[in-house]
């Protein structure tokens, strides 16, 4: 029996609500297959434990999370707590501290669910980003001086390092060699940001030499909201900064017919730490507690989070449970229907136990 140890935060919001329904379709898949079994140990690392305590892990965070196989995460977010308290004292620590450099975001329309976009349906837009996800403008660096005079200063630095873009560029020239059109579009704003952006070109094409098979191409990061919503046909694996792509997959998600289905992974590559999966939306706070909470991300990065432990045919059979029940029309209000999240929790985890393959 393989075994695979899982730390759960659900922390804020609707993360708890999701992270439920996510871990109920892990264990139905578990019995299922028959041939791992999940143990999960959760953490109520969250904004609840900052206003308690004074932080929203404890200072040993880290080291506590390192021995697992994977994280499962929720959302983190409070509409009482400044949301820079929340991101950097939970979710960028971890992405950042476990070097989890590349975010991986698929989206694609599933059956059942209608993109916003005319006479665009599944088939017509199957992406995966890849989201930089250990510097760029989320690097942390910066600083305000002179706080509250007339001639006080912010400063956000974006860092760009060679080996930063080199090892995000091969792993997304990777990522589409693997996928059937073999098609990257490198995202860049070259243009108007001189230094950093023009060394993640010249990084691009010099990787780019790596995979021959590999069709690509450069699109600059406001052309290509255009071409998301104009051409989604056009696109396939698709890299980006760690600010572009961060907006570019909330447009794939609302593309996609909705926040509530898109995931995301955050991969250390190299595995050398615990990678993190979770979907792309935040705490949602005007929905919090209403039951109402779209599951679907949640499961979508469960299949992620599965393949990336190396059990596939159990990610690929939450994924088709998923489109079967999406297909169903068994959707929540967020995707034009009426269920609750537990009744799509409980009808993807019917559709696990009924399928023969
Ligand atoms: N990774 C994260 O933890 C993360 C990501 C984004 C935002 N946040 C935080 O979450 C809080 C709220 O942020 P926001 O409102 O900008 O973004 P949000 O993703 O929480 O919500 C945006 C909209 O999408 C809807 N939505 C999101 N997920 C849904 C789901 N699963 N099912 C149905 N509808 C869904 C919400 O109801 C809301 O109308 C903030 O504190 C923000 O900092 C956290």
């Amino acid at each position: 029996m393989r075994r695979h140890n899982i730390a759960a935060i659900p922390a804020d919001g609707i993360g708890p609500e999701v992270i439920a329904a996510g871990l109920q379709a892990l264990e139905e898949l578990s019995r299922r297959d028959g041939g791992f079994e999940l143990s999960v140990t959760t953490f109520d690392w969250s904004s609840e434990r900052y206003k308690r305590t004074g932080s929203l892990m404890p200072d040993d965070g880290l080291e506590q999370l390192r021995q697992f196989d994977a994280i499962f995460f929720g959302a983190v977010g409070a509409p009482d707590v400044p949301d820079h308290l929340t991101l950097w004292g939970l979710r960028l620590p971890i992405c950042q501290g476990f070097d989890q450099y590349a975010n991986v975001r698929p989206t694609k329309i599933l059956p059942g669910v209608s993109s916003p976009l005319a006479g665009v349906g599944p088939g017509d837009l199957d992406w995966v980003i890849v989201r930089e996800n250990s510097e760029g403008e989320y690097s942390g660096h910066g600083g305000r001086a002179h706080k509250g005079l007339p001639e006080e200063v912010g400063t956000e630095v974006a860092i760009f390092t060679r080996v930063g873009v080199t090892r995000i560029m091969r792993y997304a020239f990777s990522l589409a060699q693997a996928r059937p059109r073999k098609l990257l579009t490198v995202v860049t704003k070259s243009n108007a940001q001189r230094h950093g952006m023009v060394m993640w070109d010249e990084i691009a094409a010099e990787v780019a030499i790596e995979f021959p098979d590999v069709a690509w191409d450069k699109m600059l990061v406001d052309a290509m909201t255009v071409r998301m919503v104009k051409n989604p046909k056009s696109l396939d694996t698709i890299v980006a900064t760690n600010l572009h792509a961060d907006i570019l997959s909330d447009l794939a998600g609302a593309l996609a017919g909705s926040l509530g289905v898109a995931p995301t992974g955050n991969i250390d590559p190299q595995r050398r730490y615990p990678s993190m999966f979770e979907p792309i939306h935040g705490s949602a706070f005007d929905i919090t507690g209403k039951g109402i909470a779209n599951p679907v991300a949640t499961f979508w990065t469960a299949a992620q989070l599965l393949e990336h432990l190396g059990e596939k045919p159990a990610a690929d059979r939450l994924m088709r449970a998923v489109e079967k029940v999406c297909g169903d029309g068994i959707l929540t209000p967020d995707v034009g229907g009426s269920a609750s999240t537990q009744q799509v929790t409980d009808a993807v985890c019917e559709a696990i136990r009924g399928s023969n393959i």
